[in-house]
């Protein structure tokens, strides 16, 4: 049976083409079809003939053509030809339409290219900065066209668990007022009102606590949210958040909503995700992994050793807390290796970090390293039971307070493991019982660890004066491969609780009345109880499609210093919109150096 022709509708069947590359096939053969797109690559071939090999969004076809056809690569083209089975010998399987080509055509140029600054094919490196100068051309190749259309069938394979699971698109304001999720915020100054501003939502938390207050019960978004902090690998100034929030429900029923719409997310991808996904507490995650994010897709966990060396004669060994781990690849860690180890580790903050190698691990444990002969023979012993050394493993070991302790280990455990993890591998976690605050600021303050409208567990309200660092809060993060992927709360609804906190907080009545002053109003006239969750999706699709940078996944994304290599933003503006909008700008400093 012939293919499918593009067009359905007889209104739009005058256009240009009548079928896309791939739908084309061996059942064509005999048939005259028009195709169009640009072409990736002209070969001579004998004295009159000419191959043209034309790619669409769907595929690429050989198109056999007259020598005085003069094309040339990235030119915009339409061949109208008969589809013709290739010679015996010279199908090409990698192409989906390799077993056939276009005869007898007749090629029109809707649109000549100039010479492009990179050949369009995957095979090339290309430096990213020329990539996102012609971010168009580099959109062309196929893994960002793959990338992109993956995004989009993810976003609405979300799209679609959200609504089955009852949920209602509501779209929120893009210019609005500070909202306290800890990142510095992009200010839009009004026209209409010199001197004030609106603030580009970090997140639509506020706006979507408001929609439970006015009833919507279950809301969701694929929203774009602003930050204006430091870029990174994960990290952009505009992303993406499938954001959600439901009332009347627990923690659990909120992280099913999150790990289904996930689940299809994942589905789509090809990638398998165990159900349901598994958890683990922030304390344990801390203590195994140090880190709130755990890799869990390879082992090599953090042990306490602690008590093994608690009347040690070493000096480095007197410490609050040891942590200590099996260095993965033992065998690339050569003296210098170790050396620039313990650098490493004083850069993170570590007063040091002692390695021990196991030479052997049976008869009488031995064990080389600075301070073997300061062991005892029960602690060399304990040391290699506790982490389940054997002999030519390397023990590290970091002693300081605990959560340092454990950071500076995670740190090392990912810098030497994270390349021994299989990247084919999915593992999602789900983060819980993080704690309500994450400790003081320089002026002794409470800082919240989540955000000021997080609920404490019911459990620990009890210690929120006495013991304030020990609480846990009702708040659960969503992690993938050592990312975080979201992180969501049941939030405060009761007054008393908010203000305690607040106080807590050194937020005062009147700070809290003009910054979030709407948003408690509004819990005055009957708000329900209510949590939520966002996730990114920028670094859930790029982690599906195996990438490690977010921007491989975004259209047009800055760079890590926050310019737009294509239009060149952020530009100066001129002065007269300054004097529209009532501001004028300080002159910069011009760098000297
Ligand atoms: P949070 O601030 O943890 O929570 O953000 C949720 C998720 O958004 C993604 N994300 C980012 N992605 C790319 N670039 C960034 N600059 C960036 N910042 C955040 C991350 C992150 O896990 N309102 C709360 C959620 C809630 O409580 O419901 C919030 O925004 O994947």
């Amino acid at each position: 049976m012939a293919s499918k022709p593009v067009h359905d509708s007889a209104f739009e069947a005058e256009g240009l083409r009548s079928h896309y590359i791939s739908s084309l096939g061996v059942a064509d053969v005999g048939n005259r079809v028009s195709v169009c797109g640009w072409v990736s690559r002209v070969r001579e071939h004998g004295e009159h003939l000419v191959f043209v090999d034309l790619r669409d969004r769907t595929g690429v076809v050989q198109v056999v053509a007259h020598s005085s056809v003069v094309v040339r690569s990235e030119f915009v083209i339409r061949v109208s030809g008969m589809v013709s089975k290739r010679p015996t010998g010279t199908e090409n399987p990698s192409l989906g339409s390799g077993e056939i080509e276009l005869v007898d055509t007749d090629i029109e140029v809707l649109s000549s290219s100039e010479l492009v600054p990179f050949a369009i094919h995957d095979r090339l490196e290309v430096d990213e900065a020329t990539r996102l100068k012609f971010r168009y051309l580099d959109l062309r190749r196929e893994k960002m066209q793959h990338n992109l259309r993956m995004r989009a069938k993810i976003n609405s394979a979300i799209r679609s668990s959200m609504e089955r699971q009852g949920f209602t698109e509501i779209e929120t304001p893009l210019l609005w007022t500070p909202t306290p999720e800890g990142a510095r915020e992009f200010v839009v100054p009004s026209r209409l009102h010199p001197g004030a501003s609106y603030v580009l939502p970090q997140s639509p938390q506020i706006a979507k606590q408001l929609l439970m207050v006015a009833g919507f019960d279950r809301y969701y978004q694929i929203a774009r949210c602003l930050r204006d902090e430091d870029l990174r690998a994960d990290r952009q100034f505009e992303f993406t958040q499938l954001d959600l929030e439901a009332s009347f429900v627990s923690q659990r029923e909120v992280m099913g909503f999150v790990s289904s719409a996930v689940m299809e997310a994942a589905s789509v991808a090809g990638v398998a995700v165990t159900s349901p996904i598994g958890e683990i507490t922030w304390k344990d995650s801390m203590d195994r992994y140090g880190v709130d994010k755990p890799d869990m897709r390879f082992g090599n966990e953090l042990v306490d050793v602690t008590t093994i060396f608690s009347s040690t004669s070493v000096k480095a060994l007197n410490s609050p807390c040891l942590k200590a781990i099996v260095a993965p690849n033992p065998s690339l860690l050569s003296r210098s290796k170790l050396d620039d180890l313990v650098d490493r580790a004083k850069r993170l903050g570590a007063k040091g970090l002692l390695w021990l190698k196991v030479v052997s691990a049976d008869h009488g444990v031995q064990l080389e390293s600075p301070v073997s002969k300061f062991l005892s023979d029960v602690e060399s012993q304990s040391l290699v039971s506790a982490t389940g050394a054997v002999a030519g493993d390397v023990i590290l070991v970091v002693g300081d307070e605990w959560m340092k302790a454990c950071q500076i280990l995670g740190q090392i455990r990912l810098d030497l493991g994270k390349d021994q993890a299989d990247s084919s591998e999915f593992r999602f976690v789900w983060v819980v019982d993080f704690p309500l605050f994450e400790g003081f600021d320089e002026d002794g303050q409470l800082i919240s660890a989540h955000h000021p409208f997080t609920m404490p567990n019911e459990e620990d309200f009890s210690k929120l004066d006495s013991d304030p660092l020990s609480v846990r809060s009702q708040s659960y993060d969503l992690v993938l491969n050592g990312w975080e992927l979201g992180s969501g709360s049941i939030r405060i609804h009761r007054s008393d609780i908010q203000s305690k906190v607040f106080s807590l907080l050194g937020i005062g009545s009147e700070e809290a009345k003009s910054r979030f002053g709407f948003l408690l109003e509004a819990f005055r006239f009957g708000a329900p109880p209510h949590g939520g969750f966002a996730f990114g999706i920028d670094r859930l699709v790029a982690l599906l499609v195996g990438e490690d940078n977010i921007r491989e996944v975004i259209a047009f994304p800055k760079t890590q210093s926050g310019s737009d290599l294509m239009t060149g933003a952020p530009k100066e503006i001129d002065q007269k919109l300054w004097d529209l909008l009532g501001l004028s700008v300080k002159p910069q400093k011009k760098d000297l150096s």
